[in-house]
């Protein structure tokens, strides 16, 4: 085994946080909490992958509130859901892995029917809302100064809440057209105050939600921040000034940072490369005519990026070189030769989506081979299938690879 490769299955430290071994799974929503209720089919999803001998789990998608969820069934934190929680958590950390939860507030991009707090989502700037357009509820307006106030403070209240619950480390999302990053994108904050203009003002927010998450977790809880590299869409954020927005992200009290790109709203298909997503979307679709108008609108809705591995590597490493905190890489690392080279680039850890999907013991089943001198593979061949799963009954599994093991809700 190379050292390189030792490296990334070694115990390492992420912040003050000790972990097994490098790797840890990316968020990806799981689709496992019905009615907002995280369900024992999401607990066995994370303890398998614990199981599977991962360094931490990421608990996908946990909204700040209830207005901060893309729809109705995405779980936000709070007391409803405690023990839960608890018992997730628990049940993973005994399995020898750490568990991150993903926070996050989708801002104006949402499609949630049952709205509690607001009439329409709020972002940094009124904008079209494409997602509303079916619910008729085209525009999402623009957040005044007491709403960027509540945003703020919804993260410092989740924060909270997750830390008690038990989690070990947290994950701001900054990135893929989420709340946060709607206001560093120059694409989404046209505001002409204090939070719009130039990056420091289009800044102001999220390193008063880093600030705060930190007051909130104490110095010694990780803090990691996932931020897009460039949004790929004209007019959007671009990898100069995200070098930029990285700074910011250290300076502000970040431990770490993962380095995506792509955005859900405008361009969902740079964050995976490979085949469009709306193949999925198709075969996912029950509804004859949503099939149809989604076989003629798909390929210019969804552009397409040939896949290859480790496509945000350039972007991470001019990062790695413009911040004092540890990185964490992202996107296409599924081979070990891959593993290899991240961990020669001095990355701190990796971040593997698709390939735990395809193996959830891809970490058992790399140091195996890895131990007798054996090439390994996950079998992942970044079909994207698994992608259109997230608003199935059951949620995300890998059709391609276990057509068998369709996950059947029992909670
Ligand atoms: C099924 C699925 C769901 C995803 N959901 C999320 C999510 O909830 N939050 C997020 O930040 N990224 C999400 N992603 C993106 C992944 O975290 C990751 O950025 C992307 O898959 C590239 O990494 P990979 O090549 O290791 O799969 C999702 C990916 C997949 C495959
Ligand atoms: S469906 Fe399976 S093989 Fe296809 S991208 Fe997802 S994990 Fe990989």
């Amino acid at each position: 085994m190379s050292d390189a490769l030792r490296r990334a299955l070694s115990p390492a430290t992420l912040g003050k946080l000790p972990l097994r071994n490098r790797l840890i799974k990316a968020g990806t929503y799981e689709g496992k909490s019905p009615g907002g209720v995280p369900s024992q089919l999401l607990q066995n999803f994370h303890v398998e992958l614990g199981e599977g001998g991962i360094g931490m789990t990421t608990v996908a998608y946990c909204a700040t509130e209830a207005d901060g969820r893309i729809h109705d069934q995405m779980m936000y934190m709070h007391e409803g859901i405690r023990p839960q929680l608890q018992d997730l958590v628990s049940a993973v950390k005994a399995t020898g892995a750490r568990v991150a939860g993903q926070v996050v507030h989708c801002g104006y991009f949402s499609r949630n029917p049952k709205l509690q707090r607001l009439d329409k989502p709020l972002g940094p700037s009124r904008q079209l809302n494409t997602l509303g357009v079916p619910l008729g509820r085209p525009f999402a307006g623009a957040m005044t100064h007491a709403d960027i106030d509540y945003f703020v403070q919804s993260f410092h209240d989740a924060a909270l809440f997750m830390k008690e619950v038990g989690f070990d480390a947290l994950e701001v999302h900054c990135g893929h057209g989420y709340g946060i990053s709607q206001f560093i994108s120059p694409k989404t904050n046209r505001r002409t105050d204090d939070y719009g203009g130039s990056l420091h003002n289009r800044m102001r927010v999220p390193v008063r939600i880093i600030e705060t998450i930190r007051a909130a977790v104490g110095d010694d809880f990780p803090i990691i921040a996932k931020m897009g590299l460039t949004d790929g869409i004209k007019g959007g954020l671009e990898e100069n000034e995200a070098v930029e927005v990285a700074r910011y992200l250290d300076q502000a009290g970040c431990d770490a940072l993962i380095t995506t790109g792509g955005t859900s709203s405008f361009n969902p298909n740079l964050m995976f490369r490979g085949p469009s997503i709306h193949h999925g979307l198709i075969e996912q679709s029950q509804s004859l005519i949503a099939k149809l108008g989604m076989k003629i609108l798909g390929p210019s809705l969804f552009k397409e990026y040939p896949y290859h591995e480790l496509y945000f590597r350039d972007g991470c490493r001019r990062v790695r070189d413009a911040v004092d905190c540890q990185l964490v890489y992202i996107g296409g690392c599924s081979t070990l030769e891959s593993l290899e080279q991240v961990m020669r680039d001095g990355i701190d850890f990796v971040q593997l989506g698709r390939t735990l999907l395809a193996d959830p013991n891809y970490p058992r089943n790399a140091s195996a081979a890895l131990a007798n001198s054996q090439p390994y593979d996950s079998g992942c061949n970044h079909c994207n299938r698994c992608v259109a799963l997230i608003d199935a009954p059951g949620g995300i599994y890998c059709p391609e690879l276990h057509p068998d093991k369709r996950p059947v809700l029992n909670t």
